[in-house]
């Protein structure tokens, strides 16, 4: 079969079965071309319960489908790539979390949404990169907040709001590799470029880099906000690849540089036009989060999307 092939029974199924597809920016072109809504972890999570599809198609890695069966259980979501995972979300499990808040009994546990639902089953509020800063806020100075699994993100929170807090040892293996050399090497090429960097990879930086006045931190949708509203015509990317895609695509007359070429999920990869077609002719690899955890997990991701 062709892709144009493909593309059309995605189509053709997508009416009969009311499906709908949901993607993150880092998927491939050409799955962030069919999706009906591209989106960061936080407007894909929102999406997951505005829509009225019977079933969810959701490429990405696996925690993201999760949260979206956690958020609508009334739903089928299918997950084309079962067994795209996170390194992240691997950081940490149920139990570790479990004993991290026994030892800790005053603290407020602050779960990343890349977690998975065991793990927001014993959290206290979820975040998003897009939400951190405003999801900490709201926590009452006198409590002790522990903050998994990315101390990178949690790093640069602390930097941001002031605010202690403990943090998880995880990161992402994408994200760590944009080191301060390699931000700053790339902005002495092109030094009209704004440099728009996702707080996963700011553990890697020292303060040359916040000093920087041109460098911003930001969720892959505040990067793709920050790029439609500034008058500049270049932009250093520092998160994945992708993400160009639908920066190019919005603004075809600006330039968007990528900070180096190896910034590649090779799990958000595993999505492909082939995949999805047969996740929707077979109805496979439904995401099933067990009803006891699911309720749990539920309330930190409610009290996140009440916030912002
Ligand atoms: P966003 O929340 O910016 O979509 O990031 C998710 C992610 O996995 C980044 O590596
Ligand atoms: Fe996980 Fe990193 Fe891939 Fe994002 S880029 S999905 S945090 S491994």
């Amino acid at each position: 079969m062709t892709n144009r092939e493909i593309i059309d029974r995605i189509q053709s199924l997508k009416k009969e079965k009311n499906a709908v597809i949901l993607a993150h920016y880092y998927t491939r072109p050409e799955v962030q071309d069919i999706a009906d809504y591209l989106g960061d972890s936080l407007g894909l999570s929102q999406e997951a319960g505005k829509t009225d599809a019977d079933i969810i198609v959701f490429c990405g890695v696996h925690f993201m489908a999760e949260t979206a069966a956690i958020i609508s259980p009334d739903k089928k979501v299918l997950s084309p790539a079962k067994s795209a995972g996170c390194s992240l979300a691997e950081s940490i499990t149920g139990y570790d979390l479990r004993e991290w808040k026994k030892a800790n009994p005053d603290g407020i546990i602050v779960s990343y949404v890349n977690t998975t639902a065991e793990v927001k089953a014993w959290t206290d509020i979820c975040c998003t990169s897009a939400n951190a800063l405003k999801v900490v806020q709201s926590i009452p100075q006198s409590r002790k907040i522990l903050f998994v699994p990315d101390k990178n993100l949690g790093a640069w929170i602390i930097k941001k709001t002031g605010r202690q807090m403990e943090l998880w040892n995880g990161n992402c293996c994408v994200h760590e590799r944009i080191t301060a050399d390699i931000i700053i090497n790339k902005s002495k090429e092109f030094p009209e470029a704004d440099i728009l960097i996702h707080p996963e990879s700011y553990c890697s930086h020292d303060d040359r880099i916040l000093n920087m006045p041109q460098a911003y931190m930001y969720s892959t949708a505040g990067m793709i906000r920050h790029a439609a509203a500034s008058p500049k015509k270049q932009f250093i990317i520092a998160t994945e690849i992708e993400t160009i895609h639908k920066l190019k695509k919005d603004n075809p007359e600006k330039d968007f540089i990528p900070v180096h070429p190896q910034t590649i999920c090779g799990q958000m990869k595993k999505v492909t036009l082939n995949n999805i077609l047969e996740t929707l002719e077979q109805e496979q690899y439904v995401v099933e989060v067990p009803e006891n955890i699911r309720q749990k997990a539920l309330l930190p991701i409610t009290r996140m999307l009440e916030i912002c």
